[in-house]
């Protein structure tokens, strides 16, 4: 059965910005609850552990660069059918792809500022989360 919970993070360039609020409204008013929400900062060594399943990637350096080069708004969303559906309501990783309506479409400026991140799986979802939130954080 599908999880109801997924991940979230707006990215350097989106907070920096200002679209904080942009973004959160399109995510409230797609069906999702705001379950944790924090601002905060990735060192590189964090953000390199968040994104280690890319390590051999092409792209993995400078993500880790563009990922710490500024803050960064990390949020568990709870909704029927999360990941799926909040996948959905992103577009495509590259914004040149992305579908009209979704998040990708309005601010992502390329596919590495791409504006959000969206978990990819029930298990990713749990796994990003507790990465940023205590048990006393999430309501
Ligand atoms: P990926 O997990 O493939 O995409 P998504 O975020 O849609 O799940 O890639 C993770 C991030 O890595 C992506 O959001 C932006 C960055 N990236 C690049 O910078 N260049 C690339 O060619 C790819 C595929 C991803």
């Amino acid at each position: 059965m599908a999880g109801n919970k997924t991940f979230t993070m707006i990215k350097p360039d989106a907070v920096a910005e200002n679209h904080i609020g942009g973004i959160t409204k399109m995510i409230e008013e797609g069906g999702f609850r705001i379950v944790a929400m924090k601002k905060t900062r990735l060192s590189e060594e964090r953000a390199g552990k968040f994104y280690e399943v890319h390590k051999e990637r092409p792209f993995y350096g400078d993500l880790v660069k563009y990922m710490s080069s500024g803050p960064i708004v990390a949020m568990i969303l709870e909704k029927d059918n999360a990941v799926e559906d909040f996948r959905k309501l992103i577009g495509a990783t590259n914004p040149a792809q992305a579908e009209e309506g979704t998040i990708r479409k309005v601010y992502a400026k390329s596919i590495e500022a791409n504006a959000v991140h969206g978990s990819d799986s029930d298990e990713n979802a749990q796994i990003e989360g507790d990465f940023f939130f205590a048990a006393d954080e999430r309501f």
